[in-house]
Order: C-alpha cells, then sequence, then structure tokens
C-alpha cells in the first residue's frame, strides 16, 4: 500500500516581530489581554519585499534542503494560503516559477485556517492515487495585509510566515505501524460563514477587503469541532489517545489549544505549542509547529501525530500521520 511519507520540512518568517507591548501604542489593548485571552505574546509582519509567494518560496527550499531534494525532484506543489500574492494565478504557481521548475502543476488551496490540513488530505490522496510521487505541501500567509489595524478585536491575534513539508510516496504494509498519512477527515459548514470571513473580493467588491471576525461565537463552535473531527480519526484507525506521540494543533489560541487537549484527555506536554511567538499564521501555523517541534527532536521517525485545525467557512478536519 502506497503511504505519502513526510520527507522533509521547512519555515520562513518575516524580518520584522511586532510584539503586544509595541501594539499597545498602536490600538486600546495591553499585553496582559493579549497573554491572558490568547497566549500570543509576539507575531512576526511581512513588510517591504516579502509576501505570501517569497515566505513560501523560502519554506520550500528549506524543506528541500533538508530532504537532500532539488526542484527537480517535485511533481507537484500545493498552497494552502487565504492571502495569495494576486486573485489568480495561484501563489503555487508563483513559488513554481520562483523554484525555477517549469515540469509538474500546482495549485492553491482555499480553506483558511484548515488550509494545511485540507492540503495534507489533498496531497496523501493523489500520491495514493498515482498522479504525484513527490508533493510540496506549503502553508503561507500574510494576514497582516487583510487585518484592520484599527479593530483592537482582530489585528492583535493574526500573524505572517510559512512552513512547507515534502511528502513521498513509499510502499507501507497497510497497517497503522506504517510510516506516513493513516487518515484524513475533512468538514465544512458554509452555514457559520459570517462568523469569519473578509469583507471583499473580486466577485462583490472588487476590493480585498479586511478580516471581521466575531470571535466569541468562534470560540464557542471551536472546541466542539476540532474534537469531534479528532475522534473520527481515532475511530477511522483504531488508534486512542493513548498510542499519540505528539498533538499538532492549529495556533490560534491557547485557550482553544488547551481546551482541545483537555477534552480528549491529551496530556499538554503532547502538544506542541508556538502560539505566543507566532500568533495565528492561519494556514502556515500547523507546518511551522511541525518545523519547530521536528526541528529540535521532540518529533521523531515512528511517532504517531495528530494535526488538526479549525477555521474560516467554518471548516475543520484533522490528519494522522506516523513521521
Ligand atoms: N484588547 C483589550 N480588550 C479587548 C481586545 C483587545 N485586543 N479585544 C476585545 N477586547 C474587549 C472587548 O471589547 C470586550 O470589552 P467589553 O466587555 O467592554 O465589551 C472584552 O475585551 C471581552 O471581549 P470578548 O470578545 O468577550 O473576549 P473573549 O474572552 O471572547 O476573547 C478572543 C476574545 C480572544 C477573540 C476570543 O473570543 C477568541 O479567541 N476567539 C476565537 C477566535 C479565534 O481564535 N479566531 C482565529 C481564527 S479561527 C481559528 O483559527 C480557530
Amino acid at each position: 500500500m502506497i503511504r505519502s511519507v513526510v520527507r522533509g520540512f521547512g519555515t520562513a518568517l518575516p524580518k520584522r516581530v511586532l510584539t503586544n507591548r509595541e501594539l499597545e501604542s498602536m490600538v486600546d489593548t495591553s499585553d496582559e489581554w493579549i497573554v491572558q485571552r490568547t497566549g500570543i505574546r509576539q507575531r512576526y509582519i511581512a513588510g517591504e519585499g516579502e509576501t505570501t509567494a517569497s515566505l513560501g518560496a523560502e519554506a520550500a527550499r528549506a524543506a528541500l534542503d533538508r530532504a537532500g531534494l532539488s526542484p527537480a525532484d517535485i511533481d507537484l506543489i500545493i498552497v494552502a494560503t487565504s492571502t495569495p500574492d494576486n486573485t489568480f494565478p495561484a501563489t503555487a504557481v508563483n513559488i513554481q516559477n520562483r523554484l525555477g521548475m517549469s515540469h509538474g502543476y500546482a495549485f492553491d488551496m482555499q480553506a483558511v485556517c484548515s488550509g494545511f490540513v485540507y492540503a495534507m488530505a489533498t496531497a496523501d490522496a493523489y500520491i495514493r492515487g498515482g498522479m504525484a510521487r513527490r508533493v510540496l505541501v506549503i502553508g503561507a500567509e500574510t494576514f497582516s495585509r487583510i487585518l484592520d489595524w484599527t479593530d483592537r478585536t482582530t489585528c492583535v491575534l493574526f500573524g505572517d510566515g510559512a512552513g512547507a513539508v515534502v511528502l513521498e510516496a513509499l510502499e507501507g504494509e497497510g497497517t497503522v505501524a506504517d510510516r506516513g498519512v493513516l487518515t484524513s477527515q475533512l468538514r465544512s459548514d458554509g452555514a457559520h460563514r459570517d462568523k469569519l470571513y473578509v469583507d471583499g473580493g473580486p466577485s462583490t467588491t472588487g476590493t480585498v477587503g479586511h478580516l471581521r471576525m466575531e470571535g466569541r461565537e468562534v470560540f464557542k463552535h471551536a472546541v466542539g469541532m476540532i474534537t469531534d473531527v479528532i475522534v473520527a480519526a481515532f475511530d477511522a484507525t483504531g488508534l486512542s489517545v493513548d498510542d499519540l506521540d505528539w498533538m499538532v494543533p492549529h495556533q490560534a489560541n491557547r485557550r482553544i489549544i488547551d481546551g482541545s487537549a483537555k477534552k480528549l484527555g491529551i496530556p499538554l506536554e503532547k502538544v506542541v505549542v508556538t502560539v505566543d511567538l507566532h500568533g495565528n499564521t492561519s494556514a502556515a501555523s500547523i507546518p511551522l509547529a511541525l518545523a519547530a517541534a521536528a526541528g529540535d527532536g521532540r518529533i521523531k521517525e515512528g511517532d504517531l501525530v495528530l494535526l488538526e485545525a479549525m477555521g474560516g467557512g467554518f471548516t475543520w478536519g484533522a490528519v494522522l500521520l506516523r513521521w
């Protein structure tokens, strides 16, 4: 049985760090409020010349280097983003070009904060379906460019960055002892559209728009949706929380992360948290967290790793994989 195995990972962050203290001079907020409600202490903000495609390409190069591969070895690039460089063409083809690739194919995936989970599930389906052997899966965002910097209820929460993994087809035994993606569970419900959206777009206003969110409403749904889809991933594989080595959640808010882990009985020592450093980087948050924990040796070959996310749409999903 073909499995999609993580062969390499990499990240990219903008040069500029924006601390909670600096935000105090921009809107009516405080370091204490932000830390207490979200766990965020700082975020990175893209400057001149830094875009979703430039950050995504940098993360992709780092992932290829770590895998000992070159762009010539890649068949497909999937970029999860809600902040593309342009409405079209896809940021994925922009990154393809920056990598000097003119073979293979590339497309974007739009599932907001769940984008990386959706992209991993899609890459795995393409690999198992024989349509690609090696896939660059990238989550890249510049949310700073769609924030209303006068709205303290949203501008303190988000940041910019990118993370990438190389997935490669490897032969497995067809058991849960195999390395690679073991199951993906995806969900969406468009009835929740108005709780988290951007108030512009090419076909409505002809503008880019700004992020709008009913934070309390998002919070209310988040833990239930996340835990349901994680339970579905365990049910699909016959594995349980006891088998889990690492939970790598979407980094939106420390309270959502802790609440989900607690509801599932996952010890907090097994949960990777980077929201303090990066804020919510939407589709980039999981690969940034994954790279932090794999890079410092916490995640080791053979470990069972759970990725999960929930975001605008609403969309939500989980991927269970063996590293
Ligand atoms: N600084 C200081 N005060 C603030 C700020 C701020 N940045 N933002 C809001 N407040 C005030 C509000 O105006 C309100 O004041 P009031 O009581 O005088 O009206 C008070 O703080 C409480 O506001 P709430 O919205 O009730 O605060 P809450 O405890 O719900 O925290 C938060 C807000 C952090 C946004 C929370 O609701 C949350 O985390 N929601 C989830 C949103 C999220 O993570 N979205 C990410 C995208 S989706 C995803 O990735 C899962």
